[in-house]
């Protein structure tokens, strides 16, 4: 049965406050790893056409856009600092026997 559950990669490969990017559908997805509690966002800014894979986990729990330096929350998608104002999506994510599993949401 198709319960939408992806499989997206092992939680080994993401390293600790690092992204990780996954392409799902055609989209980008970008996977973090926050102290061992793994979150998934889509993973081109909403200011831009930049691949957030590529900014930095600043805090613990910010994503930094590599482009113009924006951030957002990775744990709720939310715009906060500018230049950006619109939220990323957020995508659910489980992990089970080492492997990340991502609902995505459209
Ligand atoms: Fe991300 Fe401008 S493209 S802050």
């Amino acid at each position: 049965m198709d319960d939408g559950w992806i499989k997206v990669g092992n939680l080994a490969d993401v390293e600790e406050d690092d992204t990780h990017s996954v392409e799902i559908d055609g989209k980008r997805v970008c996977i973090y790893n926050l102290g061992g509690e793994v979150f998934a966002t889509d993973g081109t800014c909403t200011h831009g056409d930049a691949d957030l894979s590529l900014g930095m986990v600043v805090d613990s729990c910010l994503i930094e856009c590599p482009l113009h330096e924006g951030t957002f929350d990775i744990r709720s998608g939310r715009a906060v600092g500018a230049p950006c104002t619109e939220a990323l999506r957020c995508h659910p994510v489980k992990v089970e026997q080492g492997f990340i599993f991502l609902r995505p949401v459209s």
